[in-house]
C-alpha cells in the first residue's frame, strides 16, 4: 500500500475479522472454508478501513465500529463471490488466488456469498449492539441494507448487466459505478458516522464526501484493468474489454478518466471542510483511492 492509507486502521480490522469470523458445525467445513478462502485473502479493507477511519475523524475510538465495519467487509466479499461468477463477469482470480467459484464450485461460492451476506447482519445484530444503543443500531441497519438492495448495490449490478455490450451515456456509467461501489462505501462512512455520534451537519459532509470517493474508487478500478499489473491488482487484467463493459476509460480514455478521478477526490475533500472533523486521515484514503496501484 502506499503512503496515505492508514495501516493501524486496516490491522485492527484484520484482527477483527478473524475474531468475529463466525464458528460452524463441521458439516458446512465446504462453504466456511469457501468464505474464509474469500474473506482472508489479501484485500485492501478500504470499507471497514473508511468507516473506522470517520470514527477517528471525529475524535472517538475507532474500536466502538469494528464490528460493523467488518460486517462490511463480509458484504464487500459477497458482492466479489457473486461478482465474479460465470453467470456475472467469469473472472479466474481474485485477491491474487483462484476465484471462489473455480475453487469449489459454483453451488458453494453462491451459497458463501449468501451466508456472508446474512452474518453481516448477525455481526451488526449481536456485536455492534454491544456498542451502539437500539435506535442507532435500527439507523446502521437500514444503511446497510438499503445500500445494499435494489436501490443500491444490487441495482447497480443489474444495470452494469444490463449495459453490457452497449454504448450507455455518461449518466447511466456514473449511475452503474455510484450503485455498484458508491453505495457501500457511502454506507461505511454513514455507519461510521452513526456509531461515532456524529452531529447531522458531519453526517452530511462525511456522506458527501464518501459518494465522491466512491465515484473516484470506480474509475480507478475500470483504469486499473486497462493499465494495472496482475501481481498488484491480483486480478486478470482487460476484463472489461473482454466482457464488453461500459467503462470510464472505454468511454473516455484513461487521460480523462484519470481527470475525473481526480476532480471526484477533490470535491471529496472540499465536502469536509467547515465540519469540524479531524480529516487528516480522511485526506489519507482519498489520496490513497486515487493512486492507488492495487
Ligand atoms: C473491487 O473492490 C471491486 C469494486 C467494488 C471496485 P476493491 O478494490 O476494494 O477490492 P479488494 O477488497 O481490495 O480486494
Ligand atoms: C464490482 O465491479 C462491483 C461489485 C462487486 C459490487 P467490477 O466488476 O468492476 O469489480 P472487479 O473489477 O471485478 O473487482
Ligand atoms: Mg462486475
Ligand atoms: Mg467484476
Ligand atoms: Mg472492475
Amino acid at each position: 500500500l502506499t503512503g496515505g492509507y492508514p495501516n493501524s486502521l486496516k490491522q485492527l480490522a484484520e484482527e477483527s475479522l478473524e475474531r468475529f469470523f463466525p464458528q460452524t458445525d463441521p458439516r458446512l467445513s465446504r462453504v466456511s472454508d469457501a468464505m474464509k478462502y474469500s474473506l482472508f485473502a489479501p484485500g485492501k479493507r478500504f470499507r471497514p478501513v473508511l468507516a473506522l477511519a470517520v470514527v477517528e475523524a471525529l475524535g472517538k475510538d475507532p474500536r466502538i465500529a469494528l464490528p460493523v465495519a467488518c460486517a462490511l467487509e463480509f458484504i464487500h466479499t459477497y458482492s466479489l463471490i457473486h461478482d465474479d461468477l460465470p453467470a456475472i463477469d467469469n473472472d479466474d482470480l481474485r485477491r491474487g488466488r483462484p476465484t471462489c467459484h473455480l475453487k469449489f464450485g459454483e453451488d458453494t461460492a453462491i451459497l458463501a456469498g449468501d451466508a456472508l451476506y446474512a452474518e453481516a447482519f448477525v455481526l451488526i445484530l449481536t456485536e455492534q449492539a454491544k456498542y451502539t444503543s437500539p435506535p442507532m443500531l435500527i439507523e446502521v441497519l437500514k444503511e446497510v441494507a438499503t445500500a445494499t438492495g435494489i436501490k443500491g448495490m444490487v441495482g447497480g449490478q443489474v444495470v452494469d448487466i444490463a449495459s453490457t455490450g452497449r454504448a450507455v451515456d455518461l449518466a447511466t456509467l456514473e449511475f452503474i459505478h455510484n450503485h455498484k461501489t458508491g453505495c457501500l462505501i457511502r454506507a461505511a462512512a454513514r455507519c461510521g458516522a452513526i456509531v461515532g455520534e456524529a452531529e447531522p451537519e458531519q453526517v452530511e459532509a462525511v456522506t458527501r464526501y464518501a459518494e465522491h470517493l466512491g465515484l473516484a474508487f470506480q474509475i480507478i478500478d475500470d483504469i486499473l484493468d486497462v493499465t494495472g499489473s496482475v501481481e498488484m491488482v491480483g486480478k486478470t487484467l482487460g476484463r472489461d474489454v473482454d466482457n464488453r463493459k461500459t467503462t470510464f476509460p472505454g468511454k473516455m480514455g484513461v487521460e480523462r478518466s484519470r481527470s475525473e478521478a481526480q476532480a471526484a477526490t477533490d470535491q471529496a475533500l472540499k465536502a469536509l471542510s467547515g465540519a469540524g472533523l479531524n480529516a487528516d486521515v480522511l485526506f489519507g484514503l482519498a489520496d490513497f483511492a486515487l493512486r492507488r496501484a492495487s
